[in-house]
Parts: structure tokens; sequence; C-alpha cells
């Protein structure tokens, strides 16, 4: 939907951005946003990304930009950035919520936390990360997960990790009508049986089985494909190799766009940086120090001042005076 070309609801309450309407008459919007506050901007955001428009972005050889978010905030500046996409990763469970790894993550948490990017970016491609747990099973159960994705958060796609051994989902997932990314090469979630977070396809022989999974998870109807941590050699060649965008996470420049974790970029996860990120802010810092300036500030009485609070009414001062003095 361009400008212009806004619901005429919308366009009577534009100050209270009602939307629910956003449904229009294609239904292409969805009404997500109906419990959510306004997001800055919201009219002159870009165009929502569709499958189509990422499958053109790489035969123009126009990379794709992709974030990791996890709450409303960070979902709404990476709209207001212009990312193509945003994928709600279950690397929350490091970044948010303070577990070691991935594997605590659950559905409730990643739907909840998708509900809350959905409401900070209505106008972007999310994508939510299927969690362990929820797609090792069994097809059927896969599907049942991914669907809720879709039917709870209102995602545009799903990602689960594995190439060969997940076949079967990804195929039974897309039969289901629901857009599957493939994720390849360091796969978090199995970092136990790849001997920890490490490069993957450094080698032929490991190379080869980065390149049978990318195979399998295009036969099997993904739509797009993120390699992690893998040479740009082998992430150049898979790009060239597949119909479907490749996308790269620490994989090098020569593929269709990129993804980096938000909490790296931006300096405010602590515990370590993976090599391939590059650090744009030091948010961690910045926050600190505020609130260092804060405690400070309320040590010595500077804060709050007269400017931070609400005033008695005009002319009612003696009175209100005299009426606490009723109490002493
Ligand atoms: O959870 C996540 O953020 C991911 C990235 C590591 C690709 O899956």
């Amino acid at each position: 939907m361009e400008r212009g070309n806004v619901p005429r609801i919308v366009e009577k309450k534009r100050e209270k951005l009602v939307f629910a309407v956003l449904l229009g008459e294609n239904g292409a919007w969805g009404n997500h946003n109906r419990d959510s506050i306004k997001v800055k901007e919201m009219n002159d955001v870009a165009k929502k990304k569709g499958r189509l428009d990422l499958v053109n972005m790489k035969k123009n050889g126009e990379q794709m930009t992709w974030v990791t978010a996890y709450d409303f905030p960070m979902a709404s500046f990476a709209e207001a950035a212009g990312m193509d996409m945003i994928l709600v990763g279950d690397s929350l469970g490091m970044i948010t919520l303070g577990y070691q790894g991935t594997i605590p993550v659950t559905m409730e948490d990643c739907i909840s936390h998708c509900k809350a990017v959905r409401r900070g970016a209505p106008n972007t491609f999310v994508m939510g990360d299927m969690p362990f747990g929820s797609y090792q099973v069994s097809d059927a159960d896969a599907v049942a997960n991914a669907v809720r994705f879709l039917k709870e958060a209102d995602m545009d796609a799903i990602k689960l990790e594995g190439g060969v051994r997940v076949k079967s989902r990804i195929r039974a997932i897309a039969d289901a009508g629901i857009l599957v990314c493939g994720h390849i090469g360091l796969t978090p979630q199995s970092s136990g049986p790849l001997g920890g977070f490490k490069a993957q396809g450094l080698d032929t022989e490991s190379a080869r089985y980065v390149i049978e999974d990318a195979l399998a998870v295009e036969e099997s109807g993904a739509f797009a494909l993120l390699v992690e941590a893998v040479p740009p050699e082998l992430t150049q060649f898979l790009a060239k190799k597949l119909t479907i965008p490749v996308y790269s996470i620490g994989a090098g420049g020569p593929c269709d766009g990129q993804l980096l974790i938000c909490g790296d970029m931006i300096g405010m996860f602590q515990a370590f940086t993976p090599k391939f990120v590059k650090v744009y802010a030091n948010v961690a810092e910045i926050i600190t120090n505020a609130f260092k300036e804060y405690v400070d500030d309320v040590h010595t009485g500077k804060f709050p001042g007269d400017e931070h609070c609400y005033h008695v009414r005009k002319g009612m001062e003696e009175e209100y005076a005299a009426m606490l003095k009723e109490y002493e």
C-alpha cells in the first residue's frame, strides 16, 4: 500500500493510528496492531516487503538488510531505519533473557517476543525463529508450531536450523503454505554436536556438508536460506547456485543480504562479540553512564528539579498549604 492510498478511516483518525483498520480491502496488512501504541512516523515508512520483492532484489543484485529484534522499541528503531527484514531470533535467550544459550527458549517466549516486535514494526517483513524442541519431534509438531507463529504473532515467515536432517520438516511447513527460511553452517541450537560455536565449511569435507544442506533446503521448498559462519567463497558459490535468496550472518559479503544480531552490533550484549560483528554503537556504555548519572543526581539532590514536578494549581497555593497543615 503506497502513501496516499491509506484506508479512509485511517486518514480520518490519523492521529490515533487505529491499526485495526489497516486490514484494508485486500486484507494484506492484517490487524495485528490493534493493541499497539502509536509507532513513530508510521505513515512515512516504506511498503512492507514480501517474498517476491526479496526474489527481485536477488535478481537485481540488491542487498537485503536484516537485523534481529526482540521487543517493541528495537523493532520500531529497525523499521524507522528502513531495515528490509527483522528476525525474532531464539538468540533472545542470550541477548534478552540472560540464558547461556538458545536451548531453554520456549515457544511461549518466542510468541510473546514476536508479538511485541510486530507491534513495533507493522510494516516490516518479520520472521519468527523456531526454538529448540518446537520442530525436532515430528513433522506434525513442526507444522503446528509454525502455524502458531503466523496465527498468534502475525509473523510473515519462520526459520529453522538444519539442512538434510530437517528436509521433511521444511517440506511439511512449506506445504502448509508457510514461508520457511533454512539456516545452515554454524547452527547454534546444535552447537553441542558441532563441537561449540565454530565456523563451518573451512575444509573441503566440511564444505561438502554445507553444500548438501543448502541443496536440501532449496529442494524442500524453503523460500530463503541463511548461512552462518562459513567462508565467503562458499557463501558466494551458494548464492550463485541456488535460485532462492542466500543471506549471510558471519559468512561474508558476496551473497544476497546480511543479518546481524542487534545486541552485538549496538554493543548491548556484553558476554562476547563474535569476530564477524561490526559494532556500530556502544549502547551498554551509554545506558550505564546514564544510570550512574541518575544515581549521582538523586544522591546529591540534583534530581528531581523543579521542572520535573507538577505544581499546585495557580492561585490555590495558600489554601493548599493550609489544607496540609490540617493534617500535621
Ligand atoms: O537466533 C538468532 O538470532 C539466529 C541467528 C544466529 C542467525 O538464529
